[in-house]
């Protein structure tokens, strides 16, 4: 019997727009590695802040990136970024300071390259845990980091159920202004890229969003 494929699942959308949801549930439900990338900007905006730099000012951001030792921890079937060793506090992931500046750091062309190879080595770590593939979801991630994924999904949802969804969550988050300055930057923007399966989830259950890209996947392995 030849051994289960390893499969990669890519999962792109804007701000709220169930990336995380979707992609925990995939997770759990076929083996996968949980890969959340706005973890990982989150997790380098936030040490950025602390060591000084500032938004919108790349030469406050240069100098600090080459001292970032990333590293990864698995808890709970999800991967946790660890800068020196420590992983930076689940709070301040989510803190209004961070998801003010976050969008203005990624759209920084040296710091997406910093992450690229980090991002596509949780392979490496889903292979050395056992883990059957990655559910990998961010922005660009069927368009760069994996653009051959076995799997690539693209989630919209309508701006006014996204913010509803992220007050609900109790965040100050501009969703809107976050997936405009995601959209319109240069380096690797936020698209739906050719060959995805978009799905709107605007009027849809979660469980009606697994249930379709579950499908999709199943079909994938059994091919
Ligand atoms: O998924 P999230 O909302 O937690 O992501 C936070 C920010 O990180 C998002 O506004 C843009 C950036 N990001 C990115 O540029 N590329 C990714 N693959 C993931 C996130």
């Amino acid at each position: 019997m030849s051994a289960a494929p390893f499969i990669i699942v890519a999962i792109d959308g804007g701000a709220a727009s169930g990336k995380s949801s979707t992609a925990r549930a995939l997770s759990s439900r076929f083996r996968l590695l949980h890969v959340d990338t706005g973890s990982f900007y989150r997790a380098v905006t936030a040490e950025l802040l602390r060591r000084g730099a500032r938004a919108g000012d790349v030469a406050t951001v240069l100098p600090v990136l080459p001292a970032l030792q990333f590293g990864t921890q698995v808890h709970g079937g999800t991967a946790q970024m660890t800068i020196a060793g420590r992983p930076v506090d689940a709070a301040e992931l989510r803190s209004a300071e961070v998801n003010a500046a976050v969008s203005h750091f990624a759209a920084i062309p040296e710091v997406r390259a910093a992450l690229l190879a980090y991002q596509r080595g949780q392979a490496e770590v889903a292979r050395a845990q056992g883990f059957r593939g990655l559910a990998m979801e961010g922005r660009d991630i069927g368009s760069v980091i994996f653009p051959d994924a076995d799997l690539r999904f693209f989630l919209h949802a309508d701006p006014a159920e996204r913010a509803r969804r992220r007050a609900q969550e109790g965040q100050t988050d501009a969703v809107a202004e976050r997936d405009r300055l995601d959209s319109q930057r240069k380096t690797a923007p936020l698209a739906c890229p050719p060959g995805a399966v978009a799905i709107d989830s605007t009027n849809l259950t979660l469980e009606q969003v697994v249930e379709r890209m579950a499908a999709a996947i199943a079909a994938r392995i059994s091919a």
